[in-house]
């Protein structure tokens, strides 16, 4: 989608929004999937509910994109733009035992920041890719560690009230890889609560984390991370492994030889690829266990 209109394109300018013409989506995300369209760079919280009531009232559909880790956008000439927080100096500071970190910044530099300042509990979400927005909306965890629980406060921009809000975290629902947010509230700015710990100890745990991730997953290779949830009580990739798919392809998608959860654009893969890939693997795993499969991955579709 362009933005031609230039009262449009002038007024975003002076909300400090910076507009990029016909972005490929396939450089934003880590699996290098996605269409083009038009990209808003957000430079200002201050004027987010005013740039929003523009768009609104111009009638432009648009969505938030954060680190571009989990999500599977599809192809050619996308129906809406897509906004962004910059991340060229988010803030992060700490007071005693909290963190105070903005949405757009990355979430192992967050980790490794709070540990710099002896503030511990984090070392599981080290290599876990994407931004702290984005691991707050999804409630992002690994090796035994959430995001969730150390939550405070979130200040955010709720598109239901048109205003930034700031939110406790007892108010919010933590789950598995889902949180009671809106789909349409957009993260700004985080304040969590952390142990004190020796930066030391801490840097043990990263790196035991590192070594665990780094010797089962497929690092190297694009994907959006873990493609499904893990069943209650059960293991998506260990499922999708004994039925010895490992390796399995549709066009350039294909499910990684390291870890059967991870979903790998092997070259040039579309769309399209990646989702008969996920629908067949999810009906083999219906076939197979009873079992029905939900994506972890987000899908942005026209
Ligand atoms: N397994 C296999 N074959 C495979 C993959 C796994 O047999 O190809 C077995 C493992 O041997 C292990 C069990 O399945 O016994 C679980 O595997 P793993 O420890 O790799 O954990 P997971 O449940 O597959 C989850 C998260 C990951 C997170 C790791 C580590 C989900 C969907 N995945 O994976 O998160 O990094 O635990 O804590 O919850 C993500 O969310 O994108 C993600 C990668």
């Amino acid at each position: 989608m362009r933005i031609n209109d230039s009262a449009i394109v002038e007024r975003l300018k002076e909300l400090g929004v910076e507009l990029r013409a016909a972005v490929s989506l396939k450089e934003k995300t880590s699996l290098g999937i996605g269409g083009t369209t038009d990209e808003l760079l957000l430079h200002r919280y201050d004027t987010i509910p005013q740039v929003m009531r523009l768009l609104a009232d111009a009638g432009i559909p648009h969505r938030f994109l954060g680190g571009g880790t989990n999500v599977l956008i599809a192809d050619g000439e996308l129906p809406w733009v897509v906004l962004h927080l910059p991340v060229a100096h988010p803030g992060m500071r700490v007071e005693g035992n909290s963190a105070f970190v903005d949405a757009s910044a990355d979430l192992g530099g967050m980790v490794t920041f709070c540990a710099k300042h002896d503030l511990g509990g984090m070392e599981g979400l080290i290599g876990v890719p994407g931004s702290v927005g984005g691991a707050l909306r999804m409630n992002a965890g690994a090796y035994g560690t959430q995001i969730g629980p150390w939550v405070r406060e979130v200040e955010l921009y709720r598109a239901a009230s048109g205003e930034v809000e700031t939110v406790r975290g007892k108010e919010i629902r933590f789950d598995y890889r889902h949180t009671s947010f809106a789909p349409d509230d957009v993260m700004l700015r985080v304040k969590l609560e952390l142990p004190s710990k020796p930066y030391k100890e801490i840097l043990a745990g990263i790196k035991m984390c590192n070594e665990k991730r780094r010797a089962s997953q497929p690092l190297n290779q694009k994907s959006a991370g873990c493609i499904f949830k893990n069943p209650p009580g059960g293991s998506a990739g260990r499922m999708i492994d004994e039925l010895k798919l490992k390796g399995h392809r549709v066009g350039d998608a294909g499910v990684s030889d390291r870890h059967a959860n991870f979903f790998v654009n092997l070259a040039d893969a579309t769309c399209d690829d990646m989702q008969r890939l996920i629908d067949d693997v999810r009906e083999r795993v219906r076939a197979a266990y009873g079992a029905e499969l939900e994506n972890e991955v987000i899908f942005w579709r026209n």
